[in-house]
């Protein structure tokens, strides 16, 4: 990219519990001034500019090499601001808002033209959410203005589950960055669009089906979230980022699904002619399974009952695995249902076409 990056990055730690106000008074200046500012949320850290502002917008793209067309999650302080963004006739907004905001639950609904275009890539409809980390919520209310984030990673590469992980990306491409430990549950939030009946879950993720069933009634989930194909086999997705390879790490991913049995087994033979040839494999597997891999750089993510588990750590095992400079990296799958779903689906995009359907 001809852009150049000159700022200077401000790494600064703040309790995740109860930020110390000064600190957070100068995060919402950045804001308030046009600069960007990294922050943990409840899902990953995010990359915030004062989506009220075009140019601050713009620049989040640039920081990040993310398309202009991929519109970016508005974040507020306080539920009642959805109405103000969104139009909510319908009313489903503020029932899910009751139900579980703050928290891991972005809304799409019709927008009401009041954030800046560039946020949301000229787009109709508006998403929106409220987090629940309390470092987010006080960095939104000293900015005093909604705020546009995405996650906060170079465009294409796993998105950031610690400020390490922000700092190696963005470092120099943005005023300020919020270090409060780990984010919490390691994948992005549920996208659901509302502008349609019944509502679609765009994108997986701490808010299950299931769960948004229960108040809700029916829910859908778009058919490209499960789909196995390359980005350019997609021509006109509803969101627009599902059009990107995502969550992708630097190595080639084979995602093997199926029965665990023929799966692992599947796996080793693959890791068997993997190593013959001389090559360094990276294996992410299920708590319990490593001993199965001998030879590879090998990556325990959590129970197979307990995809919570695995969500927390995969990205961050994604990254460690580009760090350990493997040339191929084969993946155990999980059951797409509950938490699992947004799991499945976050492999299935770092995996491209590369999934592997092992029949017994
Ligand atoms: O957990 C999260 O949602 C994190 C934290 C920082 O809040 N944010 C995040 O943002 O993951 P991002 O930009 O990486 O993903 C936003 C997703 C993209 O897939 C985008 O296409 C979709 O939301 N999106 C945004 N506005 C939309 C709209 N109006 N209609 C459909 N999809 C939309
Ligand atoms: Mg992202």
């Amino acid at each position: 990219m001809a852009f150049r990056f000159h700022c200077k990055t401000e790494l600064l730690a703040v309790d995740p519990q109860s930020p110390d106000p000064a600190v957070m008074r100068r995060a919402g200046e950045v804001l308030k001034r046009g600069g960007l500012v990294a922050f943990p949320t409840e899902t990953v850290y995010g990359l915030g500019a004062s989506a009220l502002d075009q140019g601050a917008v713009r620049r989040i793209f640039q920081a990040k090499g993310r398309p202009a067309d991929n519109p970016l999650i508005i974040h507020i302080a306080a539920a009642e601001e959805l109405e103000w963004l969104a139009d909510d006739s319908g009313g489903r907004g503020r029932l899910l808002a009751q139900a579980f905001w703050p928290g891991p639950l972005t809304l799409v609904l019709p927008g009401r033209g009041r954030v800046t275009t560039a946020a949301t890539a000229g787009l109709d409809s508006v998403a929106v959410r409220l987090p629940a980390h309390p470092v987010a919520r006080a960095l939104i209310r000293a900015a005093g203005v909604p705020v546009a984030a995405p996650s906060a990673n170079l465009s294409g590469r796993p998105s950031p589950t610690t400020a390490a992980h922000v700092w190696q990306d963005l470092a120099g491409r943005v005023e300020m960055i919020l270090d409060a430990g780990p984010a919490g549950q390691g994948v992005e939030s549920t996208v659901l669009d509302l502008t349609v009946s019944p509502p679609l879950i765009l994108r997986p993720g701490g808010v299950t089906r299931e769960e948004l069933q229960r108040v809700l009634g029916r829910v859908d989930v778009d058919p490209a979230v499960l789909a196995v194909q390359k980005e350019t086999d997609i021509e006109q997705p509803r969101s627009p980022g599902m059009k990107y390879r995502h969550y992708a790490p630097r190595a080639p991913l084979y995602l093997f699904e199926g029965e665990a049995v023929a799966l692992r087994r599947a796996l080793r033979e693959r890791l068997a002619t993997e190593l013959a040839a001389g090559r360094r494999v990276g294996v992410l597997c299920r708590e319990g399974n490593q001993a199965c891999y001998e030879g590879a750089v090998v990556v325990p993510l959590g129970r197979q009952d307990r995809p919570e588990q695995v969500a927390a750590g995969l990205y961050a095992a994604l990254r460690y695995l580009d760090e350990q400079a493997v040339e191929i990296i084969l993946a155990e799958g999980v059951p797409a249902v509950g938490m699992g779903l947004a799991v499945a689906n976050r492999l299935r995009r770092a995996a491209g076409g590369n999934v592997l359907e092992v029949k017994n």
